[in-house]
């Protein structure tokens, strides 16, 4: 989709002793020191897949920024270049004239900064047409996408509002917005979220991976936040003194850290804090959950690879009662089971109680205490899905961010 090859940003005007010093292996500061230039970003290599989700992390000053202008040559880097694999064939960015690079930044790279930069006294509706205008795009057209962007951030209705009359979030959403109504295949997105609150944030983020899903959208998004990136990436380049030091999946980052900064980086990551007990459950209707009979009022199911425990559920959801080996079992609510001292043996005469948004680890606890799948349920303690090892070991295989659950569970 999008490929940097080799890409070098100096700031400063004599760039070339600078980049004699980094070839000979000189350290960031001592060019600063030697030169008076400072080192944006040195020799970074990458490609991305369409519809990838690459996140950048560093600490401050690391060049993430700067990376990121480079690509649509806000800034223009000193060395290397960056080639864009279109269906029309490859652009070359940074070769582009005035004209192309209008058309790259509108088409093909849209940015979401951090301040939005909004207009304060224009609508809402015409801060996010704002880039089509720009584009030479027709009113009628402009307003019709404008609207389809606002639907896809949930702020339909919102149009004729002035953007200072809404919240913080929601002016995020309408920056959103704005990148999206270009329809562009590349988002660059500079600490999108960093400004939230964290239950906006969170918010946002599950906006950001539905949008993802449903348009192939290939998203560049920076962040301080490693849960963050944990959560989103599906593969995370670390960047320091402007190098990226490590460039891999979240489970390779933390289970495998290259170095001593990204380990530093990365050491209080636990990414069972961060996946929900919805997200690792099977859900009723999946395959491996079936329904053996029905008595009145309810059904009768049982996960496949547990045929001697069937659960019976009645028609408003809720689970009426549970039996493993023909034995009645108990239901317990998570909270209560974790107030008990855990037990020697696993019980096989009780079973754990989770809402869908608990995190993983939650759950694992209560895997720990009942050898029966758990019962996860919706915030009306209707059932919605079933969890056994083997369900936490696929969403451990299958979806990002799950991987480092794999050694705890076999801990
Ligand atoms: N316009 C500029 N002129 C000179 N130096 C600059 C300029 N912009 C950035 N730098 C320098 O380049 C380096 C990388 O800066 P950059 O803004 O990319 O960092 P960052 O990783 O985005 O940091 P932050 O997390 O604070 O946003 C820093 O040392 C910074 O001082
Ligand atoms: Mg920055």
């Amino acid at each position: 989709m999008i490929r940097a090859e080799n890409l070098t940003k100096i700031f400063g005007p004599k760039p070339d002793e600078a980049l004699r010093m980094l070839q000979e292996g000189q350290s960031k500061d001592a060019i600063r020191e030697a030169t008076g230039q400072v080192v944006g970003v040195d020799d970074v290599s990458f490609r991305l897949a369409r519809g990838e989700f690459f996140v950048i992390m560093g600490l401050s000053g690391s060049g993430k920024s700067t990376l990121l202008r480079c690509l649509n040559r806000l800034i223009p880097p000193t060395g290397g270049r960056v080639v864009l694999e279109t269906d029309e064939g490859e652009i070359e960015v940074n070769a582009a004239g005035p004209r192309q690079l209008r058309e790259i930044r509108t088409r093909h790279l849209s940015m979401v900064f951090q301040r939005f930069g909004l207009l304060p006294h224009r609508s809402v509706r015409d801060n996010v047409a704002y880039g089509l205008e720009i584009q030479g795009v027709s009113r009628h057209e402009r307003l019709d996408r404008a609207e389809r962007a606002l639907d896809l951030v949930g702020l339909s209705g919102w149009g004729a509002s002035r953007t200072s009359e809404l919240s913080g979030g929601m002016q995020q959403r309408v920056g959103l917005a704005r990148a999206l109504a270009t329809e562009a295949e590349v988002m660059l997105m500079d600490e999108p979220f960093s400004a939230l609150d964290p239950l906006i944030k969170m918010q946002m983020q599950q906006e950001i991976i539905k949008l993802q899903n449903d348009l192939g959208k290939t998203i560049v998004f920076i962040t301080h936040d490693l849960d963050e990136a944990l959560r989103l990436g599906d593969r995370i380049a670390i960047m320091e003194d402007g190098k990226v030091v490590q460039l891999g999946t979240p489970e390779k980052i933390i289970t495998d850290p290259k170095t001593a900064y990204v380990a530093d980086f990365v050491e209080h990551a636990d990414p069972t804090h961060v996946i929900s007990a919805g997200t690792v459950s099977v859900e009723l209707d999946h395959d491996r959950v079936d329904v053996l009979r029905r008595v009145p009022g309810a059904r009768v199911l049982s996960h496949r690879t547990q045929a001697d425990v069937e659960i019976e559920v009645g028609d408003d959801g809720r689970v009426r009662a549970m039996r493993a080996d023909e034995a009645s079992v108990e239901l317990v609510a998570l909270d209560a089971l974790l107030a008990e001292e855990a037990p020697a043996t696993r019980y096989r005469d009780r079973a754990a109680v989770v809402r869908a948004d608990r995190p993983l680890r939650a759950l694992l606890e209560a895997r720990n205490r009942c050898n029966v799948p758990v019962l996860v349920v919706d915030d009306q303690e209707r059932l919605v899905g079933l969890a056994t090892e083997r369900e936490i070991i696929h969403a451990i295989i299958e979806k990002r961010g799950h991987h480092r659950v794999a050694v705890e569970v076999a801990a």
